[in-house]
């Protein structure tokens, strides 16, 4: 993918790979797990899947179509569609949530990637996983290192200008996360005991579900499919006329949900066979993975190892996009040179996340949003906050400012398939995603 001349994606394939690659992440294996243990299981799995339908897709179809349009970076895309307005601040806003999100991000893809290295005391059996997996976490200087050796990784790929090599090996180990996963899947549900987690899972309850769940739900979609900030308006510029939009969107976004939901068959399970906390947080996929793999003994060893190696590889496809969108928007608006913008981004970044990672261990005592440490808050301000406004802005922004008639000329130049952009995607975008954003945003401060 040539970013600097503005380049285009080789084919179709390509770029729904580094899309995809994009969407799949941390989000879906690390994240949606523990956020459905959170806030109560299968109840919150339904209203995530209603957003996916109803808010994502028809805002993937729109970031995509307006990059693509405008040919510009986040910024720059509302600069070119709405010159003299103010609508690019849309984009900056973009630009701030993907600095705070990619901080974090980078913590915790470190975990993934000590995991590699550690796996020898992580995967033994007997082990403790639960002790193991905390003590490692809270160290002071450890997480640090692994969260430097990440970024430092995310910085050579982005600074090279995202080579062949990434969009290449992303076809070849997305799918093969795919297959470890249904490994993992078949040994989870398989445990005895597994029914409790698959009823957790599959069957809701809507007592427990609260405005917080709901709210969690949206930011966690928005998080998911890499939306609300500008990264598929970016990716959609260097999209050719020829190439389906609609199309794209359905795919990206089924995989996505696809991969999601499969960590959850994953992990439920073994969660209540191993008889632990399903609202345990944040280290809920990091202490029942390798239990799991330990129950299978030493060839789960191996696939424990793969396991942490493609997740890293998962974990890095996303974050090299969260980097471009914030360098790509120095390199275009203020001419800086990618490789400085890469470095200086980077290295701005990196220290940035060091709080995250020292608040759940020396600064543990330091609770900001309603009890939440540092990586949690900085974590509910970006999705929850910063993405569902980004995208209900570019609701407004289409629906009611440049116009449903422009970006659906747009969106439909290229497609070749039975999806088109038409009445429905009018509809959603103009009247459903933004009041259904508003009012869960309205329902989650206590309005009503
Ligand atoms: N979608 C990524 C994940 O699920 O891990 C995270 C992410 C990447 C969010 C890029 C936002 C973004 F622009």
């Amino acid at each position: 993918m040539e970013i600097k001349g503005r380049g285009n994606w080789g084919s179709q394939f390509g770029f729904i790979a580094a899309a995809a690659g994009s969407a799949v992440g941390l989000g879906n294996i690390w994240k949606f797990p523990y956020m459905t243990g959170r806030y109560g299981g299968a109840a919150f799995v339904l209203v995530y899947l209603l957003f996916v339908l109803l808010i994502c897709i028809p805002i993937m179809n729109s970031e995509l179509l307006v990059g693509r349009k405008s040919q510009k970076n986040a910024v720059g895309a509302f600069k070119v569609l709405a010159p003299g307005s103010p609508w690019f601040i849309v984009g900056v806003m973009g630009i701030l949530a993907g600095f705070i999100i990619l901080s974090y991000y980078s913590v915790i893809a470190g975990w993934a990637v000590a995991f590699i290295f550690k796996s020898g005391a992580y995967m033994a059996a007997g082990a403790d996983h639960a002790n193991i997996f905390v003590g490692s976490i809270t160290s002071s200087v450890a997480p640090l290192i692994w969260h430097a050796i990440f970024m430092f990784m995310c910085i050579g790929i982005v600074a090279a200008g995202i080579e062949k090599g990434i969009e290449k090996y992303s076809k070849i180990l997305m799918p093969l996360l795919v297959l470890i996963m249904l490994v993992l899947i078949i040994r989870s549900v398989t445990l005895s005991g597994a029914g409790a987690g698959l009823s957790f899972y599959l069957k809701p309850d809507f007592s427990k579900l609260t405005a917080e769940g709901v709210l969690a739900a949206l930011g966690q979609a928005f998080f998911s499919l890499s939306l609300g900030m500008g990264c598929m308006i970016t990716y959609g510029s260097y999209l050719k006329k020829d190439q389906d939009i609609p199309a794209n969107s359905y795919w990206i976004a089924g995989t996505d949900t696809g991969i999601a939901l499969l960590a959850g068959l994953a992990i439920f399970p073994a969660v209540f066979a191993f008889g632990l906390e399903p609202g345990a947080g944040p280290g809920l996929t990091f202490i029942t993975v390798p239990a799991v793999f330990a129950a299978m003994g030493p060839v789960g060893h191996f696939f424990g190892i793969l396991f942490f190696f493609l997740l890293t590889i998962a974990a890095l496809t996303s974050a090299i996009s969260l980097l471009e969108v914030v360098s790509a928007y120095f390199i275009d608006e203020s001419k800086w040179d990618r490789k400085k913008a890469v470095w200086i981004m980077g290295i701005i970044i990196f220290l940035l996340g060091i709080p995250s990672s020292l608040g759940l261990g020396i600064w543990s005592g330091v609770k900001i949003l309603g009890g939440r440490d540092i990586l949690d808050s900085l974590d509910f301000i970006a999705s929850n906050i910063l993405l569902p406004l980004g995208g209900f802005l570019l609701c407004i922004f289409i629906g009611w400012y440049w116009g449903t008639d422009k970006a659906i000329e747009e969106g439909n130049t290229g497609a070749k398939g039975a999806i088109t952009l038409g009445g429905g995607y009018r509809f959603l975008i103009k009247y459903v995603a933004p009041v259904a954003i508003f009012i869960v945003f309205l329902k989650s401060i206590g309005v009503f």
